[in-house]
């Protein structure tokens, strides 16, 4: 079976920077797909290849068997695109930029009123149409962008961190409408919501440095992180200090913390008794073991560095 896309072998590099090396990739169609990866991994780039805004340095990018970079034309008929940054025209007002869309795709007037309702309605901007986007909330807009790359029924939706900076709400009207996509169109998304990515895609690559360092379904994933020892542990006090002291010890191989409340990954079992002789125990409310989440499995082969 032909794959909905394929990346074989693109580097792309803008002066010194590598920003994706030779990377390789085939997305089956009617699958939900998560390209996962810190600040600057390199995801927006791949997303901007694919869907013939950037030219790869070498290597061959191919969206439903058409080439990016010479069928360019037929490759943009056949996506839809939610890109990172919100790029909705603010002369025209939410109905406008939908119907705008449905032009620049040649579809018929009946035919775009009658989808562009039924969208309006499923992003729940029906009462806002005619407002100008910049008169929306954040939230709004990524729901009308949403929207708009719809428009055309696309076979490859490309969605670039499609519910950052969305409520709780939205988030979740957003998966279960790209959840119920997913038989007629192939879904290919970056995300920084860990949770998202467990909870929607079929598979998952985690890149940094423009390198794919993982791929596979969630719960693969996670298994590699079988071995691992998550632990929650909560101070009643001096949580400062004990920041300190966990990030120092050696088995301790990832640390987060949340208020008074550490996630901690640790080297393995043995290490649970010199790690409570070196803290005591006088000030841990609670101590309990986690199953391995897709954030675990990230921050191990990512690091706990923060990106520039
Ligand atoms: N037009 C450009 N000119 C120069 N460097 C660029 C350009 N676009 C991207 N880069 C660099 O390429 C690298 C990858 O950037 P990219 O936007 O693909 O990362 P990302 O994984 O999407 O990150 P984020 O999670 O922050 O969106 C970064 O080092 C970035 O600075
Ligand atoms: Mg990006």
């Amino acid at each position: 079976m032909e794959s909905a896309l394929s990346l074989r072998a693109v580097t792309k590099r803008f002066g010194p920077i590598t920003a994706v090396e030779d990377f390789s990739l085939e997305v089956v169609r009617g699958t939900i797909f998560a390209l996962l990866g810190p600040n600057g991994a390199g995801k927006t780039t791949i997303i901007r290849i694919l869907t013939t805004l950037l030219r790869p340095t070498s290597g061959t990018a191919l969206v439903e068997g058409f080439d990016v970079q010479h069928e360019g034309k037929r490759v943009r008929r056949l996506i839809g695109v939610v890109p990172q940054e919100n790029n909705l025209d603010r002369y025209l007002t939410a109905r406008e930029n939908l119907l705008l869309q449905a032009r620049l795709h040649g579809m018929a007037p009946a035919e775009s009123r009658r989808r562009i309702d039924e969208l309006l309605e499923l992003v729940g901007l029906v009462g806002r149409q005619h407002d100008f986007p910049d008169t929306f909330s954040g939230g709004m807009q990524r729901r009308l962008v949403v929207a708009r790359a719809l428009v055309h029924r696309p076979r490859v939706l490309f969605l670039d961190e499609p519910t950052t900076g969305l409520d709780p709400q939205s988030r979740r009207a957003v998966w279960e409408y790209i959840e119920s996509l997913k038989d007629s169109m192939t879904i290919f998304l970056t995300t920084h919501y860990m949770d998202e990515a467990d909870a929607l895609c079929d598979r998952i690559v985690i890149m940094d440095h423009g390198r794919a360092l993982v791929d596979g379904t969630a719960a693969r994933l996670k298994e590699r992180m079988a071995h691992a020892h998550v632990y929650e542990l909560q101070f009643r006090a001096n949580a400062e200090r004990y920041e300190a002291m966990l990030g120092g010890f050696p088995f301790v191989r990832s640390l987060r913390r949340t208020g008074d409340t550490f996630r901690l990954c640790l080297a393995g079992e043995e290490s649970l008794k010199p790690l409570m002789d070196a803290i005591g125990t006088d000030d841990i409310r609670k101590l309990c073991l986690l199953e391995p989440s897709l954030e675990d499995v990230f921050i191990e082969l990512t690091g706990r560095e923060v990106r520039e």
